[in-house]
């Protein structure tokens, strides 16, 4: 384009020297359908003289081929002696003109085609630009929102994880919460506990002292009568004794009433020990406790013989309580330490019992069951092997049926460190003695076994069999056995078996 515009000017700079170069005098001019021309004087190589007179005449050249002016002047006729050189070249100057203004016509609409082009070139260069701007913005914002979604998930997991550690501490300060609760709720009840007691016994005591006051003056009373009827008699004596002394012929009648006398001495002396021993033993107390746990309850808290009354009867039986184990409150069914009693026996002792509470024994069938059926009971186990190992099993629901049934045994909710599994034989199992086979076994347990015991078809245990001493290395298959435990080969040295109320 700018080679064109170039040519263009340097063109147009050409066309008034190619106009006026040929003829320097006159100069033509155009004006709408008419020329002019001009005659100017040249005055470089004439010097007009004095008289001289320029007149500037303006004369129009045509229409020159019209009629012609006769009155016109000498230059006027000098033109019209060569018409055909001034036609020619006024054509090809028009021709010139023409294409001239042809060819600035169509350098015109070439620039003003390239003008568009270019401008659309521009346009389409813009809007490039401007897409690639664009481009470049979006990317710059996407990065930019990139960036800003990664600092949010930042924020979000660390917002997320303030949240979960609050939460976690919010659990433990509840489940925290919770235990206090659960641990002051437990001292609520045991100081209510503790109070009922209190009043329970102090109800008691008052009852005692008015009842024990009121027998003792009573006592002392008679006491006080028998010892002046005591001491009249002993004046009477002295004084039989001096007649006797004074008179020795009478012996025989008074040897026979002294005698009498001396025996009736004797029968008071007796009297008032015996009174003085009512007066300083109590009176026992009525039993009405119905197992140990009721007896640690109303406040006795050493391990002991104690006496309770069975459920629904009138019979009193003497138990030993362990007061120590556990909270205490556990009535002894069974406890076996130096191997002092035999308990290979036959059906009636297992069911009325034997041995001494204070030592080795067997409470007796009939009792377990009355007590056990009355109410909920668990049982404790403990066991002690030779080397001084102690170990436990407990169940939190025990009790036996009654002899019409064999004593089934029912033992469930087993825990303990005695083993992991309970050596019991299964619930239902009836009772069985060298006398009464009702085990599930072709042989007699009970008596390969050498205890009273249930049996299945011989069960993983028997805590009434023989007791060896702790010195014996063998240990034959009648020993006392609690097969989870240690196996076959348990030598205990102390075994307990005992129950208290499950919800003790
Ligand atoms: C005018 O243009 C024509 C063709 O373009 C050319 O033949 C002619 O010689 C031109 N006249 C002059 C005076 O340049
Ligand atoms: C919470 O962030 C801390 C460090 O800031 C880290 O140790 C802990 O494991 C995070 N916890 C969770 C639940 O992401
Ligand atoms: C024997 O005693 C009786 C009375 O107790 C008396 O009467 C009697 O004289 C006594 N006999 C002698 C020999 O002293
Ligand atoms: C066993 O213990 C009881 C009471 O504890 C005791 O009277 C007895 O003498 C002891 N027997 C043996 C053999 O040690
Ligand atoms: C006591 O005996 C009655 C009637 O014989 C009976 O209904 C009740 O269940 C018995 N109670 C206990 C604890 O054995
Ligand atoms: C209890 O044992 C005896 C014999 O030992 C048996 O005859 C009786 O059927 C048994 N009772 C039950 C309920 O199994």
């Amino acid at each position: 384009m700018d080679r064109l515009l170039t040519l263009a000017l340097v063109y147009l700079a050409y066309l008034p020297a190619a106009a006026i170069g040929s003829e320097r005098q006159r100069h033509h001019v155009q004006h709408g359908p008419c020329s002019y021309t001009f005659v100017l004087p040249e005055v470089e190589h004439c010097r007009p003289q004095k008289d001289f007179q320029v007149t500037n005449t303006l004369q129009r050249d045509s229409p020159a081929e019209g009629e012609p002016d006769r009155s016109q002047s000498e230059q006027v006729k000098a033109q019209k002696e060569r018409p055909s050189w001034q036609e020619t070249k006024l054509e090809s100057l028009e021709s010139a003109m023409e294409n001239n203004t042809q060819w600035l016509q169509k350098l015109e609409n070439f620039i003003q085609e390239n003008v568009r082009s270019g401008m659309e070139e521009m346009k389409r260069t813009a809007v490039h630009t401007q897409t690639a701007a664009m481009l470049e913005m979006g990317t710059n914002l996407l990065s930019q929102s990139a960036e800003q979604t990664r600092k949010l998930t930042d924020v979000e997991t660390q917002v997320l994880n303030q949240t979960s550690r609050l939460e976690i501490q919010l659990l433990e300060y509840s489940l925290f919460t919770n235990r206090l609760e659960k641990h002051i709720l437990l001292q609520t009840q045991e100081i209510s506990r503790l109070s009922d007691k209190n009043s329970f016994l102090e109800q008691r005591l008052l009852a005692l002292e008015a009842r024990y006051g009121r027998e003792l003056q009573g006592l002392q009373g008679e006491k006080q009568q028998l010892q002046e009827l005591l001491e009249s008699q002993s004046q009477l004596v002295s004084q039989l004794q001096g007649e006797l002394g004074s008179s020795t012929l009478n012996s025989t009648l008074l040897q026979r009433q002294q005698a009498m006398l001396t025996d009736t001495v004797q029968q008071l002396l007796a009297m008032v020990k015996h009174c003085n021993e009512i007066s300083n033993v109590p009176a026992e107390e009525p039993v009405s406790f119905r197992d140990c746990a009721e007896i640690l309850r109303s406040g006795a808290t050493e391990s002991g013989i104690y006496s309770i009354r069975l459920p629904n009867s009138t019979q009193t039986v003497k138990v030993f309580c362990d007061m120590k184990t556990r909270g205490g409150g556990w009535t002894v069914f069974q406890h076996r330490h130096n191997g002092s009693l035999d308990f290979y026996r036959g059906w009636k002792d297992y069911k009325l019992g034997f041995g001494e509470p204070s030592g080795e024994h067997w409470l007796g069938n009939d009792i377990i069951h009355k007590l056990t059926s009355s109410q909920e009971y668990s049982l404790h186990i403990q066991l002690k092997d030779r080397e001084g190992n102690e170990a436990f099993s407990h169940y939190d629901r025990f009790y036996i049926d009654g002899e019409e049934s064999n004593y089934s045994l029912h033992a469930e909710g087993f825990s303990g460190t005695a083993g992991r599994t309970s050596s019991f034989a299964q619930t239902g199992t009836q009772f069985s003695t060298k006398d009464r086979d009702n085990d599930r076994c072709t042989c007699k347990c009970a008596q390969l076994a050498s205890g009273g015991w249930w049996f299945g078809a011989c069960s993983p245990s028997n805590l009434n069999g023989i007791y060896y001493p702790a010195s014996s290395s063998v240990i034959p298959y009648n020993a006392i056995k609690w097969y989870y435990w240690k196996g076959p080969n348990l030598v205990a040295t102390l075994t307990t078996m005992m129950v208290r109320p499950a919800n003790f």
